[in-house]
């Protein structure tokens, strides 16, 4: 009995070492240590051994028990090693591959400029509003009291969309749908596109952007004009910014007056980007609002009175960053836009 049970163990572990799968495995566990398996036939048969070789019989047939086991418990770690390995390698994940950079896009800065004069003026307590940039003649000329044969009427100068509807030239027609709302005190800007029939050159877009201010209210005097354009100079530019105003003409402002900041590049000093003036021209038009445009609006002159301005978004864009050409802000070339 004792050859039986040590040709069972050596067979036993001869056929595990050859074994390739965890369902070899179970086959050999049956085929030797099942129920009905080859030791458990061996064991049984023990009832014909004599008293004293029992005890040593049922001792190795325990110790060839444990052996087997053993060895298909780490047979069956190795095979799932292995496996794991196979796995691990058919799925590899780099972990220190750079990810993906999503490219995350930004304001255009004619708009970073217009949000931000929006809310300096937000600030200072004035509305937000917003019209069309197709309007009414009678909105962009007629009631802003324009001359029927002042220039900026032409065919030459405007684009008509019809006889009576152009791509407004300015910002200021949206005096007049505030005024006529009828809503007093007026305090608002508003901002957007207008259209004129230019050539493109450095400074001049057919396209191009405006912020219109209005003031309306008892009492409005030219010294609130100069002290109001002086703040909101100082607060968008710095405050060592100076201003300069000149006398001028628009049809709908009376007295009217351009103004000039200080140069951007020499504060002042006289530089070539200023031709040695040391201003920086024509940021915005201004004046106190005529009589005849607060009476086209149903509003009397003798009660009220207001002041306007109108600014270039796309010239104050320009004095800000240093864009010495107008054709930057359209062009959408990524490697300028990215610089704001
Ligand atoms: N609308 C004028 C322009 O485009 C600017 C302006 C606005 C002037 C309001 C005075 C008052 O040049």
């Amino acid at each position: 009995m004792k050859e039986q049970l040590l040709k069972l163990k050596e067979e036993a572990l001869n056929q595990l070492k050859e074994c390739s799968g965890n369902a070899d495995i179970e086959k050999i566990r049956v085929q030797y240590l099942g129920k009905k398996g080859e030791l458990t036939l061996i064991l049984r048969s023990m009832g014909s051994l004599s008293e004293e070789e029992r005890p040593e019989m049922g001792k190795l047939a325990n110790e060839v028990r444990a052996v087997i086991e053993e060895e298909i418990k780490a047979i069956k770690e190795e095979i799932t090693a292995k496996e794991n390995q196979k796995n691990a390698k058919s799925e590899i994940i780099d972990i220190t591959m750079p990810g993906r950079i999503p490219e995350i896009g930004r304001r255009h800065p004619l708009i970073q400029v217009k949000e931000e004069l929006e809310s300096v003026f937000m600030r200072m307590g004035y509305d937000v509003v917003s019209g069309p940039e197709i309007d009414t003649v009678g909105n962009n000329f007629d009631d802003l009291n324009a001359p029927y044969d002042h220039p900026s009427r032409d065919r030459s100068d405007t684009f008509y969309v019809s006889d009576d509807l152009v791509l407004r030239t300015q910002t200021s027609p949206m005096q007049i749908r505030v005024m006529k709302e009828g809503k007093l005190p007026i305090r608002m800007v508003s901002t957007g596109r207008t259209f004129r029939f230019d050539d493109v050159d450095d400074t001049h877009s057919p396209m191009f952007h405006q912020m219109e201010c209005l003031v309306v209210d008892k009492g409005v005097t030219l010294a609130n004009l100069k002290d109001s354009i002086d703040q909101f100079v100082k607060e968008l530019f710095g405050s060592n910014m100076k201003t300069r105003f000149r006398p001028h003409n628009f049809p709908f402002t009376e007295p009217s007056a351009e103004v000039d900041v200080s140069c951007h590049a020499c504060m002042g000093e006289g530089c070539p980007t200023c031709h040695g003036t040391g201003w920086s021209m024509e940021l915005l038009g201004c004046g106190m609002v005529h009589p005849n445009v607060l009476r086209n609006c149903g509003i009397d002159p003798e009660i009220y009175s207001g002041y306007a301005f109108g600014m270039g978004i796309d010239r104050v864009t320009m004095v800000k960053y240093g864009i010495p050409n107008i054709r930057l802000l359209f062009e959408n070339d990524v490697r300028f836009l990215k610089q704001f």
